[in-house]
């Protein structure tokens, strides 16, 4: 059975991106393939973070991954840090891999402009750890949102890398494709992000969270007309109205656009109950599994047991390969 590998850093609550761009090609592929889901903390700890609540962050992805319906029966659910050999064939392909290419991409770019008294070597290192994680599986497919592309790229890169120096090992990853894989951000530009205050909606929200956080993204004065504009916020409420399937009123505040009519506070109010719609089933559901630690625990044991196993023949193999044993 072909695998599929996917993993979603502890920097806080899931968010509508993670769930739409994640988790959702997460649940599409769990029944047909041998699925391995993570939470990447190693990964977490390469920009500032909190190491007294770290450990109950990773905790609350594992919550939120079963709640929306990720079902430990069916796939391996992970946390990075205890599965030894991600760090260990991770600095095995580091050693294959220019760092030249590693300055180059965009994300680390970018973190090096969010976080400039941060710029540590794990932020260097990120996208070798990451194509370790997948290649540890041998994991043909990865769910993720489009941000990820190049992440997946230099993953690709490696395998073939490794395969054409020390013999064919690694499959070559693709990236699994949501049909939200660009979830828009609230702030009028970019995606919805984590670390941009103001820019996303939790899947823990509640209504008047979700009003809020729609109030605040802007728009323009409504009395424009014409076309519907390509970017900026009214562009990307557009866009959700489009991701939640409410495509009768997409087609009437389109008109409304068009004529100069607009109200955007009805169009907000729409998406509002819509999202919380969507959101109401998993924040019931989440409770269950706040309140039953010892079967969480249990899940998080089992997990570490079959997912190290399956790593490890993995390690073997590219120990021997590599000449080290
Ligand atoms: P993280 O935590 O930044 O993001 C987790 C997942 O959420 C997706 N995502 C989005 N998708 C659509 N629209 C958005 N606005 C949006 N925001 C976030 C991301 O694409 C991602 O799928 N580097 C990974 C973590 C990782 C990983 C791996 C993933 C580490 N090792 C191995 C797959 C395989 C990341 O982006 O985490």
């Amino acid at each position: 059975m072909k695998r599929v590998y996917s993993g979603i850093r502890a920097t806080g609550r899931l968010h509508l991106g993670n769930y739409f761009g994640a988790v959702k090609g997460m649940l599409a592929l769990q029944d047909s393939y041998d699925c391995v889901f993570s939470v990447v903390d190693l990964h977490t700890i390469t920009i500032p973070y909190d190491p007294k609540t770290l450990k109950q962050s990773v905790r609350e992805i594992i919550i939120d991954y079963l709640t929306a319906g990720l079902d430990p029966k069916k796939c391996h659910l992970e946390i990075q840090s205890t599965v030894l050999q991600h760090v260990e064939l991770a600095y095995l392909l580091s050693t294959i891999y220019q760092v030249s290419r590693l300055e180059d991409l965009p994300t680390y770019k970018e973190k090096k402009i969010q976080y400039p008294k941060y710029v540590n070597m794990g932020l260097l290192y990120y996208p070798v750890l990451m194509a370790a994680d997948i290649l540890l599986y041998k994991a043909e497919l990865v769910p993720v949102g489009i941000d990820q592309e190049p992440h997946i790229e230099v993953a690709r890169e490696i395998a073939r890398k490794f395969n054409s120096m020390f013999g064919q090992t690694f499959p070559q990853p693709q990236r699994f494709k949501t049909e939200g894989d660009y979830v828009p951000s609230l702030v009028g530009a970019g995606k919805m992000s984590k670390s941009i205050s103001g820019s996303f909606i939790n899947l823990t929200d509640d209504l008047e969270t979700i009003r809020k956080r729609l109030a605040g993204a802007p728009t323009d004065s409504g009395v424009i007309g014409g076309e519907l504009p390509k970017t900026g916020g009214t562009a990307n409420l557009f866009a959700l109205l489009r991701l939640f399937k409410l495509d009768k009123e997409c087609i009437k505040f389109e008109q409304d656009y068009k004529a100069k009519k607009i109200r955007y506070s009805e169009l907000k109010e729409a998406l509002a109950k819509t999202i919380f719609k969507e959101l109401q089933p998993f924040q019931a559901k989440r409770k269950e599994f706040e309140n039953n630690p010892t079967l969480v625990d249990s899940i998080i044991e089992e997990g570490q047991i079959k997912c190290s196993r399956m790593a490890e023949e993995t390690m073997k193999e590219v120990r021997l390969k590599m000449g080290l044993v």
